[in-house]
This record gives structure tokens, C-alpha cells and sequence, in this order.
């Protein structure tokens, strides 16, 4: 097509995956990409639909595209992703500029769309489609040193807040061949760090009937990969063999991303979120028994309906026990067609402000404790690149997901090195080059 392309994400990684799959597949039928939108021919936003504010977001940037589709209406703007999947009415409504709509299992017709495309024929909205991605077309040789792959796409859970099973559809696994094949590719391309992506991972079964840890053992066998992950893991489908795999395998980072959401069990059931309070803190306990330095992270909701002052305060009471590597904290946001948008959203904003600063208080106690406690040792680390704040330095992440900042060359950028830690903020770590570990 030989047209520039911007695209912008919004959302998780597994949108951060699909813009890579998106932009691989428009490279190859001659579009050449840009960060500029002004320049653009043709403008994609991947859309995020979790909570009402990402997808204001998007329909805020949109409005800025209006006077630029005015000045050139021959620019093709697409909106893609979840968004595009559950709200293609309200879209074409509010931003009525907009070309191209198509959801999360379209994308792969995106391309043919883009090419029949014809401005002054109105939006072309793609929403129907059960299509899998070609996922082994990608480009191995774009990817950069960290890498993601898809191992499952799709979730099956329905916890009650969230509309991720409505827009991304059922669960699907990749037949593990497929998986390894892939993170090969990747590997020989130069890819040392690879983070496998669910919605929920672990409940990951192919039709061969292997699970996620299969995977993980196979992919710990990959000459040259240095880092192995996953995300996001579900306090209900992980297993034994899960950290048993994981405590085997020196490859596979002792990081695990396990949402807990709530610390109160009527809220935890009221999310349909099939455990309670003290079996995700015997699965944390357990966890870190079998695998060595295990570091968890956690993701929590506040103001949920109904939740009272003392269901907060379990949340609060959990997060001290837990003591997670990091926290993801979250406003309830009712979202259309979910269970839980039936029920009254009665805690007012104020309050779930106060519950969200609290519990970002609390966690960043922890933290700074923690990092405390890492001052004088020493970490291997994954040099990202140049810091976006302290342009004179480095920064990387240890196996356990910590950020690091430090002297050094830019030339160290994906490379490994250990670093000796000399102090802390609650978010970073600082230190010196002890040796280069590549
Ligand atoms: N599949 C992942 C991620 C889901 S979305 C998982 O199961 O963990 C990421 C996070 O957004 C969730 O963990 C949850 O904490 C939050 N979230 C999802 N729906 C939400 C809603 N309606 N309002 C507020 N936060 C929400
Ligand atoms: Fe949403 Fe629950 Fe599925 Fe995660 S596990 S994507 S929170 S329904
Ligand atoms: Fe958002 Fe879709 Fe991911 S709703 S969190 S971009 S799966």
C-alpha cells in the first residue's frame, strides 16, 4: 500500500501484542510506520474497555483527530480493539469522523479492510469475526529483545466487574508446538526475554490437553532465552505443578502477577471470583515455600457495590500479610452488560478515592520497607535503556520485576548486568555496575 501508519495503544499487553501483530502485517503489504499523526495516511487507535475512564480517553483523543480529518479527510482513522468490539454505536455517534471500526477478532481482516477501504463511504464497522490470529506470520526480526507472545487469548471466568470475556470472547489456547515454534523464531532474532500472555494464563489447555506449565518447561529448554514470564495468573486454575515447574527451571522469573481484588469474602464472591481470602493467602504462602525469592504482585478493585468500611479494611489487612512486590489499584467502574453493572454502584466517588489513595499509601509503605531491606545486595538486571527521567543514567528490571536505575553506557541496552544496590525510593531501586553478565 506504501502508506504511513500510526498507531496508538491504549490498554493491556495482550493490545500492546496485537498493535505488534497489526503494524508486522501492514509492514509487509508496504505501509511504513510513523509517530507522527499529522503525517499519518492512515491513524489506528487499539482501545482498552475496562473501566469507563480508558475508553473517555480514547473518544477525548479522537475529538482532537476531528479537525485534522477536516484539513485531509482522505486520512483514514480506525478505531480497533475491545472498544471498537463494545461500543461501534457510540463511536460512530461521538466521533462520527471515524472510518474503520473492528474489534479484537477481526484484526486479522484488517489489512484486506484497510486496502478495499474507500473514504466518503461511511464507517466500516467489523465486529462479527471469530478470527485467530496468524500468529506465526509475525515478524521475528522486528521484535525487540523483550518480547511478547500469546499463549491463550480470550477468558472464560466472567468475574462479575469485567467486560473482558464480552470483547475478547471465549478462551482459545495455542497448541503448544505452535507456542515454542514461535518463541524460537523470536529467540534466533535476538529476543533474550519472552513474557507469555492470558487473560488468564493459567488456565491455559491445549487440545493436546498440556497446561501452562508444559509450556513453561519446554520454553525453559530455548538456547539463548534468558527471561521467561507470564501474566496474568488467576487465583482459582493456578497449580501445584505451576510452581513446581517454576521452582525447576532457573529460566522462569520468580514473579507471579495474582490479582486478589478484594480481601473480603462476600466481595470476593459477589466478583464471582471463585476463592476466598484465606485460600489466596495459602496459594501465596505455598508459592513461595516451593519457589525460591517468589515475588507477587497483586491488582485490587475499590468501591465495589455494597463494599462496606470494614470490607476495606480487610483489603488493607491483606495487602499488610501479602507484602506484594507491587500493586495495581483500581476504582470500580460499572461497565454495560456485565452482572455486576445490574447492581448499585452506592460507594460514592469521594470514598472510593480515599479507599484508592489508602491502599496506595499502604503499598507503598511496603515498598519502601522492602527496598530497605535490598539496599547492599546485589541483582542481575535487564538493561532497558536510557531512563526516561534521569537522562544521564540507565535503567532495568531485576528477574523479580523491580526497576533499577543506574550508571552506564547506552550501548548496555539489552544486555545483562549486576548491579549492587546503594539506596531506594518506595518505586526504584538505585546502584552501580558490579559486572557485565551478558
Ligand atoms: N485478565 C487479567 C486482567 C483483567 S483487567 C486478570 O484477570 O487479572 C486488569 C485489572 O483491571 C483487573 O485485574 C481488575 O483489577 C481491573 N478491572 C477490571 N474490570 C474493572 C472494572 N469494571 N472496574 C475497575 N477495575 C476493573
Ligand atoms: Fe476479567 Fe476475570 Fe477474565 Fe481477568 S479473569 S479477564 S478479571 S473475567
Ligand atoms: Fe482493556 Fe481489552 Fe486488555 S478491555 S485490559 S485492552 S483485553
Amino acid at each position: 500500500m506504501g502508506k504511513l501508519l500510526c498507531i496508538q495503544t491504549f490498554g493491556c499487553q495482550m493490545n500492546k501484542l496485537d498493535s505488534r501483530l497489526v503494524a508486522d502485517a501492514l509492514l509487509a503489504d508496504g505501509c511504513e510506520l510513523t509517530d507522527d499523526e499529522k503525517a499519518a495516511d492512515v491513524i489506528l487507535y487499539n482501545t482498552c474497555s475496562v473501566r469507563k475512564h480508558a475508553e473517555e480517553r480514547v473518544f477525548s483523543r479522537l475529538g482532537v483527530l476531528k479537525r485534522l480529518k477536516a484539513e485531509r479527510p482522505e486520512v483514514v482513522i480506525g478505531v480497533i480493539g475491545c472498544m471498537a468490539q463494545r461500543a461501534p454505536d457510540e463511536i460512530i455517534r461521538r466521533a462520527p469522523h471515524v472510518d474503520i471500526i473492528c474489534g479484537p477478532q477481526d484484526l486479522p481482516n484488517l489489512p484486506a479492510i484497510l486496502a478495499d477501504y474507500e473514504p466518503g463511504r461511511g464507517c466500516f464497522v467489523a465486529t462479527g469475526g471469530s478470527e485467530e490470529w496468524p500468529e506465526s506470520l509475525r515478524d521475528a526480526c522486528r521484535s525487540p529483545v523483550s518480547a511478547f507472545v500469546s499463549v491463550m487469548r480470550g477468558c472464560n471466568r466472567f468475574c462479575s466487574y469485567c467486560i473482558v470475556p464480552y470483547v475478547r470472547g471465549r478462551a482459545r489456547s495455542r497448541l503448544l508446538e505452535d507456542i515454542a515454534t514461535e518463541v524460537r523464531q523470536l529467540v534466533d532474532a535476538g529476543a533474550r526475554e519472552i513474557t507469555l500472555l492470558g487473560q488468564d494464563v493459567n488456565a491455559y489447555t491445549d487440545e493436546k490437553g498440556r497446561r501452562l506449565w508444559h509450556v513453561l518447561a519446554e520454553l525453559a529448554q530455548v538456547d539463548g532465552l534468558r527471561r521467561l514470564r507470564f501474566v496474568t495468573s488467576h487465583p482459582a486454575t493456578v497449580e501445584r505443578e505451576l510452581f513446581e515447574t517454576m521452582a525447576r527451571y532457573g529460566v522462569i522469573c520468580p514473579y507471579l502477577h495474582l490479582p486478589a481484588q478484594s480481601g473480603a469474602n462476600r466481595v470476593l464472591e459477589a466478583m464471582n471470583r471463585g476463592y476466598t481470602r484465606g485460600r489466596y493467602l495459602e496459594i501465596i504462602r505455598e508459592a513461595r515455600v516451593i519457589v525460591l525469592g517468589l515475588e507477587v504482585a497483586s491488582d485490587f478493585i475499590v468501591g465495589f457495590p455494597g463494599e462496606t468500611d470494614r470490607e476495606y479494611h480487610m483489603t488493607v489487612d491483606l495487602m499488610w500479610q501479602a507484602r506484594f512486590q507491587n500493586c495495581f489499584i483500581f476504582k470500580y467502574s460499572p461497565r454495560p452488560g456485565t452482572k455486576a453493572s445490574k447492581m448499585d454502584d452506592d460507594v460514592p466517588l469521594e470514598k472510593k478515592r480515599k479507599r484508592n489513595a489508602g491502599l496506595l499509601s499502604i503499598q507503598k509503605e511496603i515498598m519502601e520497607e522492602r527496598h530497605k531491606e535490598l539496599e547492599g545486595e546485589s541483582f542481575e538486571v535487564f538493561v532497558q535503556g536510557v531512563s526516561k527521567r534521569d537522562k544521564g543514567k540507565l535503567t532495568g528490571r531485576t528477574r523479580t520485576n523491580r526497576i533499577v536505575v543506574f550508571e552506564g553506557d547506552e550501548s548496555l541496552a539489552g544486555r545483562f548486568v549486576e548491579v549492587a544496590i546503594d539506596s531506594s525510593t518506595p518505586l526504584t531501586l538505585f546502584g552501580h555496575i558490579e559486572e557485565d553478565a551478558s
